[in-house]
């Protein structure tokens, strides 16, 4: 949430940009530019609205050998000018970007600074002021004062400051929002995340909370709040950059749901040995098998792929499974059984919701594992294990290729806790055979996507509503397909229990409301007809996506058959395509919905 890019030894202005348009995935409301050419000319522009908004703006002659840049996901005032970073303090001193929130800003604007004029009525602009309070009033430098208000400060924060009395540093602290530290041959660069910058540096330190560092181009220096030193090992990020690109799709999202079938057999590759044999490393095998209940927790779509993951679970490891979302179960923890163990699902890692459960599972000594795509995120490094997603960059707001990973990924644990368990279900469960059907089916249902544009087309153009239901796995795939609907085209969808809708909700079904139909479960296929019936009786326009075993001829999309339990890796690609397609259609940028964020790291 919030991108933020800083350069110090090399020419910034485009490194910054670029940066910050990779990080747009990160928040899109408004952006903003400090450089200074370190020859006494500094600039500072802002603007609303996208990255491309803020390059206009950009006089030819505004060039810097330092540079920060931000690109913002308004968490505290409206997205303007004003509130766009980078902040500068009222004597212009110190320019600072911040990704994070400041709980405590409110207290410490009325405690410390009451003779201010602030600009901007962020969160934010409270530390660069007090930066330069501090400052003056102890006539300290930069990086002290930086450090001493840092004391101050409560809340989630990564920030680069620069104070222009010594500008050819920048200033860096880290707490609960990600940084990267990229390491260059006379130059160093810091970023929110490695892959806006993978083009300038492999090299890469994760920083940690509670650090602080004084950047410039010769030199790194890590420290804690008290000045004392810290050291972080460099890792070299071996990533294609062209993994991260668009190549020849418009939008990344449709690129991510067209690489479906590759991740299913990259996967398959990663967790299966040449002999077939499931291969999950042993102590996560063993910690899982020995509990008594597995809690799944996780946000959005991320907490729809656990729905589906709980049936795939309990069916073949046999441990009752409870999957919660993160932002409830942080604050509300449930009596939780004598051996618990933890499962946090999460693409970017870094979701701040999954991270206060976290918090109080190593609190309370409990195992966890991480089920993420990015490799040192923040909640792999917290949980006791790891398993990842091999899914590659997402960069659509919108997730597709991780939400079908963690379903796989999860099936891939169950099967190898149910085999340690001797369970014969998970002996019969040919898991890798199942993912070579998925990636078959998956090609099938995206080199025939042009039919479910047909559908988005006839159905969703003009509709205002509309519903997805389903019974068993289906109802999870419901919620996802609603999701997905809802975000990218703004057309306001509802997943359901398909017989739920007669209580209550078959109000809302008038002439043409679209209701999407999900079947793949043989036990309930005919009920979910009725209810089809029932919703069609009452005008609803109905769109059928069912297994191809007991598919009609008149069904709208056919499913390859798999086993029923890995069916939702199959319906959730027309539901995906269906969603892309609705916004695409209606003109909108599929890949940045408004209001959303990809990386949500406040709570
Ligand atoms: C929706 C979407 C979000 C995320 C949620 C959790 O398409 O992507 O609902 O699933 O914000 O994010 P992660 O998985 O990064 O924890």
């Amino acid at each position: 949430m919030c991108g933020i890019v800083g350069v110090v030894g090399k020419p910034a202005r485009d490194i910054v940009l670029n940066g910050l348009k990779n990080l747009e995935y990160r928040g899109y409301d408004s952006a903003g530019i400090y450089l200074n050419d370190l020859n006494g000319h500094e600039y500072l522009t802002k603007a609303v609205g996208r990255i491309s908004n803020l390059e206009d703006k950009l006089t030819p002659d505004e060039q810097g050998l330092v540079g920060i840049g931000h690109t913002r996901w308004a968490t505290h005032g409206k997205p303007t000018v004003d509130n766009a970073h980078p902040h500068v303090s009222e004597d212009g001193r110190f320019y600072l970007v911040h990704n994070g929130v400041i709980e405590n800003y409110a207290e410490l604007k009325e405690k410390y600074l009451s003779d201010v004029n602030f600009k901007s009525t962020t969160d934010t602009e409270v530390v660069v002021q007090l930066v330069a309070k501090i400052a003056r009033e102890k006539d300290l430098d930069g990086f002290s004062a930086f450090k001493e208000a840092l004391k101050l400060v409560k809340g989630s924060y990564a920030f680069l400051l620069v104070d222009d009395t010594e500008p050819s540093h920048i200033f860096i602290a880290k707490n609960k929002s990600p940084m990267m530290l990229g390491l260059g041959d006379g130059f160093n660069i810091i970023a929110s995340d490695a892959i806006s910058v993978l083009d300038q540096t492999k090299t890469f330190i994760d920083l940690q909370d509670g650090d602080v560092a004084d950047v410039t181009k010769e030199e790194v220096v890590i420290e804690n709040l008290d000045g004392e030193k810290v050291e972080r090992k460099p890792h070299t990020l071996d990533i294609d950059p062209n993994a991260a690109s668009k190549g020849t799709y418009e939008f990344y999202m449709l690129k991510e749901i067209d690489e479906q079938p590759a991740v299913m057999r990259r996967l398959s590759q990663t967790y299966f040995g040449a002999d077939g044999d499931v291969r999950v490393e042993q102590s996560i095998v063993d910690a899982v098998a020995e509990s008594d209940r597995i809690y799944i927790l996780a946000a959005g779509t991320s907490y729809h792929a656990g729905l589906v993951g709980k049936n795939i679970i309990e069916k073949y490891a046999d441990i009752p499974v409870e999957v919660g979302l993160a932002s409830e179960f942080g604050y509300h923890f449930p009596k939780l059984s004598k051996k618990p163990f933890f499962i946090f699902l999460s693409q970017s890692g870094e979701t701040a919701d999954s991270r206060v459960v976290l918090k109080q599972v190593n609190e309370r000594n409990l195992p966890s594992l991480t089920m993420t795509n990015v490799e040192g995120s923040t909640l792999s490094r917290e949980a006791t294990y790891t398993m990842l997603l091999e899914a590659g960059p997402e960069i659509a707001v919108a997730s597709t290729k991780a939400y079908t990973a963690q379903i796989a990924v999860q099936a891939i644990l169950a099967k190898a806790v149910g085999e340690k368990k001797g369970l014969q279900d998970a002996k019969d469960f040919d898991l890798k055979n199942q993912l070579a059907l998925v990636a078959e089916g998956m090609q099938e249902l995206v080199d025939g996507k042009e039919k479910i544009d047909e559908l988005a087309k006839k159905y969703l153009a003009n509709t205002r509503n509309a519903f997805y239901i389903g019974r068993g796995v289906d109802y999870a795939v419901a919620l996802e397909g609603a999701l997905k609907l809802k975000e990218v085209s703004y057309i306001e969808t509802e997943g359901f229990a398909a017989a739920e809708l007669k209580h209550g909700t078959i109000a809302l079904i008038e002439d043409g409301t679209p209701v999407i139909a999900l079947i793949n479960d043989p036990a309930t296929a005919d009920l979910t007809r009725g209810n089809i019936q029932e919703v069609e009786s009452r005008g609803a326009n109905v769109m059928t996506f069912v297994g191809k075993d007991f598919a009609r001829k008149d069904d709208d999309v056919i499913l390859p058959q798999v086993d029923y339990y890995m069916s939702p890796l199959l319906t959730a690609v027309p539901a995906q395509l269906l969603a892309y397609y609705a916004s695409k259609n209606k003109g909108l940028d599929v890949d940045k919905p408004r209001n959303l964020a990809k990386s949500v790291t406040v709570e």
